[in-house]
């Protein structure tokens, strides 16, 4: 490589980075309600499971490569065939994660955006005083298409800006701002909670594992979520590790990234769960939609029932937008490093490209959310009520819909297991276990191997690949349950 490629300033820098990679929506707006829909305890607990026995080791399995051949996931694999004489065909794994980061992002940039809104929502209450919103105002709110379309813009905008001044001037240097102020409002919040009376009944909601309560849809979707929290499967960790420098730790830095997710998804519903059992009632309201809790009960919440909720409320979505944005974030930055490592175009074409494709794709999801669009009917397969291509929206997109959740499901289902699937055999079954070996430092001077690699190096060669292989099956023939 001729010209010095950017890397991080710093390893707080890396591990801030990739952290506010993981820790976004998924975190706020998605394990809230999944880990409420599935009951709490068993669920969580199943969850912490296959953060740390498939989520870690995949984290670092996708770092090392990164780091490894020091280019992001496309050219990576070519690299590795030259240094290690594995197949150059591997490189479809770039292609798929390429593929995911631009359908989760045209989807995730418009959800995003709803935070701005309730931001603005809870400013003007806290300015004008609380009025309890009319039935059917989040409806009408994501179907306003001209505002949906602004709130997603300006999202894209600043996503686009800080990805355009590359990685130390842009990516750390905003995440080593927005992480902090991330965590500081996440502390005082989560103090708040303690002091409220559902606090008890939060942490035994969520901690006392009721086994009876576990359902084979909460596994799947706690592995399925392991994924998309930690940000696995579509190489933004082997494009996030390939700017990392060779003296650092990817063990210690993937254990820390995987930590703060997991604590940051804990902490918020912590924080959200208290105002939901310090005010019974407003379990009513949430059970109609709980995919809607984050945008449509808590500002309410915030307002009618609780004490500085006036204050707490605005700054909550600050948390919610801050979070988000450093996830947009890195799902550009896939797409970008493609570009100029592949296409050797200059960072700042490289970003107006791929932001304007996907912001097409975004006008796409937003035409799609209101009902009066035909495009909100979209189907991959078509829209006939019978015959193949019923079948195959059946199979692949369980006749789902409309832009966003083809996109949302596309990803989630789909590509994002695959290319962790082919991930974790890569690294598992055809990497030279040296590189890995090598990359991650557990061996001594004397040869010896740290016993974490072999479990390491054994998840990664069975348990996960078996793992996501059961989510791809239960995709295509739905999930039995248990009870
Ligand atoms: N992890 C992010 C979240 O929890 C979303 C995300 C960002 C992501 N980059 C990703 C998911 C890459 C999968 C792959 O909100």
């Amino acid at each position: 490589m001729s010209k010095q490629r950017d890397q991080w300033g710093s390893s707080l820098g890396f591990v801030l980075a990739a952290a506010g990679s993981a820790v976004g929506l998924g975190n706020l707006w998605k394990f809230p309600y999944i880990a409420w829909d599935n009951n709490g305890g068993a669920f969580v607990l199943v969850y912490l499971v296959c953060i740390a026995l498939i989520g870690l080791p995949i984290m670092m399995a996708e770092i090392l490569i990164g780091r490894r051949t020091q280019s992001s996931p496309v050219p990576a694999f070519g690299a590795l065939h030259e240094q290690t004489g594995t197949s150059k065909r591997w490189s479809v794994v770039g292609w798929i994660g390429v593929l995911a980061g631009v359908s989760i992002l045209c989807f995730y940039a418009v959800i995003a955006g709803w935070s701005l809104s309730s931001f603005a929502q809870c400013l003007n209450w806290s300015i004008n005083g609380y009025t309890p919103p009319e039935d059917g105002a989040f409806g009408a709110f994501i179907g306003n298409t001209g505002l949906q379309f602004m709130l997603a813009l300006m999202f894209s905008g600043v996503t686009a800006f800080i990805v355009m001044r590359g990685i130390s001037r842009g990516i750390e240097k905003a995440t080593k701002i927005l992480m902090p102020v991330l965590l500081l409002i996440l502390v005082v919040l989560a103090i708040n909670a303690l002091t409220m009376k559902g606090i008890g009944q939060t942490l035994s909601f969520l901690f006392v594992p009721r086994l009876n309560e576990l359902t084979t849809h909460g596994v799947l979707e706690a592995l399925g979520h392991a994924f998309f929290t930690l940000s696995l499967g579509m190489g933004a960790m082997i494009t996030y590790g390939s700017y990392m420098k060779k003296a650092e730790s990817i063990t210690k830095a993937s254990v820390a990234i995987v930590v703060l997710d997991t604590a940051i998804a804990l902490i918020a519903c912590i924080i959200m769960y208290t105002i939901l059992f310090s005010f019974p009632e407003s379990q009513d309201q949430i059970s109609a939609s709980t995919a809607g809790m984050l945008f449509t009960t808590m500002p309410h919440m915030f307002y009618s029932k609780m004490a500085g909720g006036a204050i707490l409320g605005p700054i909550f979505y600050i948390l919610v937008a801050f979070a988000a944005l450093s996830s947009t974030i890195s799902l550009l930055e896939v797409s970008v490093a493609l570009l100029v490592d592949r296409f050797s175009m200059t960072r700042v074409k490289a970003t107006l490209a791929a932001a304007g494709s996907i912001f097409a794709l975004t006008i796409c999801v937003i035409f799609s959310l209101n009902s009066g669009f035909a495009v909100s009917r979209f189907k991959l397969f078509g829209t006939a009520d019978s015959g193949l291509g019923y079948r195959l929206n059946e199979i692949f997109f369980k006749n789902k819909q409309g832009f966003m959740d083809f996109f949302d499901h596309l990803a989630s289902n789909w590509l994002l297991p695959v290319g962790g699937l082919l991930i974790t055999v890569y690294v598992g079954w055809f990497l030279n276990k040296k590189v890995s070996l090598d990359e991650l430092g557990l061996q001594d001077e004397n040869g010896n191997v740290h016993p974490f690699f072999k479990v390491f190096h054994f998840v990664l060669r069975y348990i996960a690949p078996l793992a996501i292989l059961y989510i791809i099956y239960s995709v295509i023939f739905g999930a039995e349950d248990f009870t």
